[in-house]
């Protein structure tokens, strides 16, 4: 079935070995018991928003609703794609890009997610890569932000491996207590002196508008 009024369903990244692209409601409910199976270690939250604290049917609705919440509330000018990571046609995560106002600022942010199962494969390395791909050379991004608390040592290691520079250090909530949230940033050309992972974009033509393009 082709969907023709929302062409984000036709978007893909590929890398040598993920696909991303909006997962169909089959896919998302795999992805919510994904989430039910362990994301992180429980006595860590590397969360700004511990949803991964609440019980799993919670979790798993919670996240469906998350998903269809960013599309609902979609606009050029505030919007949030929440790719669904494929490895060999199974969902294994999520990988967020998010933008405001893309079209003046030309920054994007991101946000991920593996099943704990999937990770410390380089998988997460890959798939930020196809993100960033997606926001430089698809979309024209001057720039990249992300953050992850000061001990998310795989989010950091990801991130400085792709070329973020560090950008600054917040406090910030971790469940009831003090964190510590370490902002990075990545320009244009330390992309391009970064980016070693092939990524093939298809089927961005027709989404252009809905990035404020
Ligand atoms: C963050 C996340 C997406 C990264 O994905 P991943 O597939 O695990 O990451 P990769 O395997 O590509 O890379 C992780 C890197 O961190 C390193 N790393 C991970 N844990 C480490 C540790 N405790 N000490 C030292 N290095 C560590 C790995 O060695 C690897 O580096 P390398 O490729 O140079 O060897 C994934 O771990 C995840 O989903 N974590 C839980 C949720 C989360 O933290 N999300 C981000 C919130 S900001």
């Amino acid at each position: 079935m082709t969907v023709t009024h929302w062409p984000l369903f036709q978007l893909r990244v590929r890398t040598p070995r993920l696909e991303l692209r909006l997962p169909t409601i089959e896919e998302l409910d795999a992805l919510a018991q994904l989430s039910t199976e362990g994301v992180h270690d429980p006595d860590q939250m590397p969360f700004a928003v511990p949803w991964t604290d609440q019980p799993p049917a919670e979790r798993a609705r919670g996240l469906m609703q998350f998903h269809w919440r960013q599309m609902a509330n979609w606009t050029p000018q505030d919007w949030n794609l929440q790719l669904g990571v494929f490895l060999d046609d199974h969902i294994v995560g999520v990988q967020g890009i998010i933008a405001r106002d893309f079209m003046i600022l030309r920054e994007v942010g991101t946000g991920s997610w593996l099943g704990q199962r999937y990770q410390s494969q380089g998988i997460g390395t890959e798939m930020r890569a196809a993100a960033l791909e997606l926001a430089f050379s698809g979309l024209g991004a001057e720039s990249a932000v992300t953050a992850a608390l000061s001990d998310n040592t795989a989010s950091n290691t990801v991130s400085r491996k792709l070329g973020y520079q560090p950008n600054g250090m917040v406090r910030t909530r971790v469940r009831d207590t003090l964190g510590y949230e370490q902002r990075f940033k990545l320009d244009r050309d330390r992309w391009q002196q970064h980016r070693t992972v092939s990524v093939q974009i298809g089927g961005l033509e027709l989404c252009l508008p809905h990035f404020g393009l």
